[in-house]
């Protein structure tokens, strides 16, 4: 094959089904290649393959030093205890002192559909300094995802997954509060629907979240414990709080981060996510406007203009795509590829907004090159002389599956489905992406009562709910700034806050920053919460808000940006604090700039 076909690869902590961009093409990524190993310890296919499942943990290196890996047996269907079985693909970076040893603290990084392997294997280090060296740092592939089996798969052939996200075409647009190009997205809806169900030997209906929580429980009874221990992000506050609902004396802490209202989730009508989204992208003139053209490339002197400027390029692609040809990749950039890197941008803002400006003043003066590399270069697909090779790697149908099987029934009309969307983009500015999610379930195979709620319980540990503000209220006094976020009626904070009420003694912790998680807002304070919470079950005062330790995106220092430390010294930190600093700000790098785990090839999320 002489040039790949890339689809971007996405970070993990996220929300939500992001449509793809435009092809890119990547160059010729070199033959293929039998011995090709993941880390020189062998293929995801010959590490997953290699481990027979069995319902007790039986725990193997795996990877490199000091991972080891394990398969879980679970009925696929709990009302069928002896029936068929799922395989949970777990890995485990082990307490680092057995002193004082504390057992398992399980984490999930987001989606749905994202794999906990993964993130253990790129930021177990990190999060293990973050809760603390007698925990081990535990995370897992939900059941349909990634390297646990059955898997989400709707296609015979990686080549014609690649090929078909590829077919996807320019994304709907949003004119005045109207969005069209809803026909296309619908009739692809139809399709994919279909290949669900043709693909479905009868596995599709158990992969939701409700098991996924009964799987949690095995898991921490697989381990010799009763109760969980639990950090989960994003798409892991539901994981977590249904968890919570369903099991609320099994808590010994759980820590639920960028929280989703559940209730609005499992309604599947995305409603109410896009709050932070508007403010977040607010954030981007604003602090652009503050930094001045030498942080800001993108600078115009008020945050207004600069979003003018925004709306104008757009309407530029509109009429006339930029042509992408570099050594390494090629590819267009329309109006689709940059809607869709503005909002993947808003996840991140420490990570992406001074990208992202410098990108957009060059693709202002005609050059999308930098555009296309905002999230991350574009990584070439190859294809595989071994047809099992990508058996275990993480595709994008785990989206759909659980979130469209959690979901309420969509109803399958092009009409309503038109009536939802302009509704939401009467509302929301970034409608035209959210909306494909709800979309994505019209022609859903559902058989199920789907769960909901309630999520109330009295929790045999309280619960620690962080939210982030988007940042708006604690900017330094900004004149410039369009909104006023102290007479905005809608909360950002509000699913956590909604979240908290259901479950007792449960504390909301404040981040003052954008970004989606605290790990997007690195903060020492919020850090050390965390880590407080996990140690010794201190929760912080109710109303508590931390710092971020940068207030403006486009004024990181290069070196922390980087995840340094240079200005640790000047800022006074304790060592113990610089290493909790240090972590955090590597999680959010490994994640923020697009992933580069081994068997990971693309997301959609
Ligand atoms: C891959 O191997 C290198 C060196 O052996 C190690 O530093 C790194 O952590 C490994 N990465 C993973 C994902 O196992
Ligand atoms: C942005 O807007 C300002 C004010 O309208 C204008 O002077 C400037 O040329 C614009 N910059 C770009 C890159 O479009
Ligand atoms: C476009 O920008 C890239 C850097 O982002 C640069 O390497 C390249 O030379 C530019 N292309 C042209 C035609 O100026
Ligand atoms: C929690 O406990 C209180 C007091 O015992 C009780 O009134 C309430 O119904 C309980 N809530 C749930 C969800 O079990
Ligand atoms: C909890 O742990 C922190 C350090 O992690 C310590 O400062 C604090 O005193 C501890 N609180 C209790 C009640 O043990
Ligand atoms: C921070 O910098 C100091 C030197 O200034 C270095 O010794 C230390 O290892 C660094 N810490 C981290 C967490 O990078």
């Amino acid at each position: 094959m002489k040039s790949g076909l890339t689809l971007r690869a996405l970070s993990a902590i996220s929300l939500g089904l992001l449509h793809l961009p435009s092809a890119v093409f990547a160059a010729p990524s070199g033959s293929c290649d039998l011995s090709k190993r993941a880390n020189g310890t062998g293929t995801e296919t010959e590490i997953w393959g290699g481990i027979t499942p069995s319902k007790d943990l039986v725990w193997q290196p795996c990877y490199a030093e000091p991972f080891e890996c394990a398969r879980l047996e679970v009925p696929l269907d709990y009302f069928d205890p002896d029936g068929r079985k799922a395989a949970i693909a777990l890995i485990r970076r082990p307490a680092t002192t057995q002193e004082g040893y504390r057992g398992p603290v399980l984490f999930n990084p987001g989606g749905p559909g994202g794999s906990g392997v993964s993130m253990v294997l790129a930021t177990g280090e990190a999060l293990g300094t973050i809760i603390g060296p007698q925990f081990d740092v535990v995370s897992f592939d939900p059941r349909g995802i990634g390297r646990s089996t059955p898997r989400a798969n709707f296609f015979d052939t990686d080549v014609e997954r690649i090929l078909f996200a590829t077919g996807a075409g320019p994304g709907p647009l949003v004119k005045d509060g109207v969005v069209s190009g809803v026909e296309r997205v619908w009739a692809q809806a139809q399709l994919v629907g279909t290949l669900a169900a043709s693909h479905d030997d009868g596995y599709l209906q158990h992969i939701t979240t409700e098991n996924t929580a009964t799987d949690m429980l095995r898991i921490v009874q697989a381990h010799g414990q009763e109760k969980l221990q639990y950090w989960g992000f994003s798409y892991g506050t539901v994981l977590g709080a249904t968890f919570a609902a369903m099991y609320p004396d099994k808590i010994e802490r759980m820590v639920i981060d960028g929280v989703v209202d559940a209730d609005d989730y499992y309604s599947a009508a995305w409603a109410n996510s896009l709050e932070d989204s508007e403010k977040t992208f607010q954030i981007f003139a604003d602090h652009c406007a503050e930094a001045g053209p030498t942080n800001c490339p993108f600078y115009a002197p008020e945050p207004a203009d600069i979003l003018r400027n925004i709306t104008a390029l757009q309407d530029k692609l509109l009429a006339e795509p930029v042509i992408v040809k570099t050594d390494k990749f090629y590819g267009i950039v329309d109006h689709t590829t940059l809607r869709f890197t503005l909002f993947r941008s808003l996840y991140s803002p420490y990570l992406f907004y001074k990208p992202l400006a410098n990108a957009l003043a060059q693709l202002a003066a005609g050059n999308g090159t930098a555009l296309l590399s905002v999230l991350g270069a574009p990584a070439p697909y190859k294809c595989s002389c071994d047809e099992h090779e990508h058996d275990f790697a993480e595709v994008a149908e785990a989206f759909s599956a659980v979130a469209c099987n959690d979901g309420a029934e969509v109803p399958n009309s092009l009409g309503e489905l038109q009536d939802y969307w302009n509704k939401l983009a009467g509302e929301y500015q970034f409608a035209d992406y959210w909306g494909t999610i709800h979309a994505g379930c019209t022609n859903w195979p559902k058989n199920k009562k789907p769960f909901h709620g309630p999520f109330v319980g009295n929790t045999s540990f309280p619960i620690l709910l962080i939210g982030n503000t988007a940042g708006t209220f604690l900017l330094e006094p900004l004149q410039h700034s369009v909104a006023n976020p102290l007479s905005d009626p809608v909360t950002p904070l509000s699913s956590a806050k909604k979240m908290a009420k259901g479950f007792k003694d449960s504390v909301v912790l404040t981040i003052d920053a954008g970004g989606h998680c605290s790990l997007y807002a690195p903060s020492v304070c919020a850090s050390q919460y965390v880590n407080q919470y996990f140690q010794n079950g201190t929760l912080p005062e109710e109303g508590t808000v931390c710092e971020p330790i940068f207030k403006n995106s486009f004024l990181i220092p290069a070196a922390e940006s980087a995840g340094g430390n240079s200005s640790v010294v000047e800022r006074g930190l304790t060592d113990e604090d610089a290493k909790l600093l240090a972590a955090v700000q590597e999680v959010a790098g490994k994640f923020g700039s697009g992933s580069n785990f081994p068997g990971v090839s693309r997301r959609s999320l």
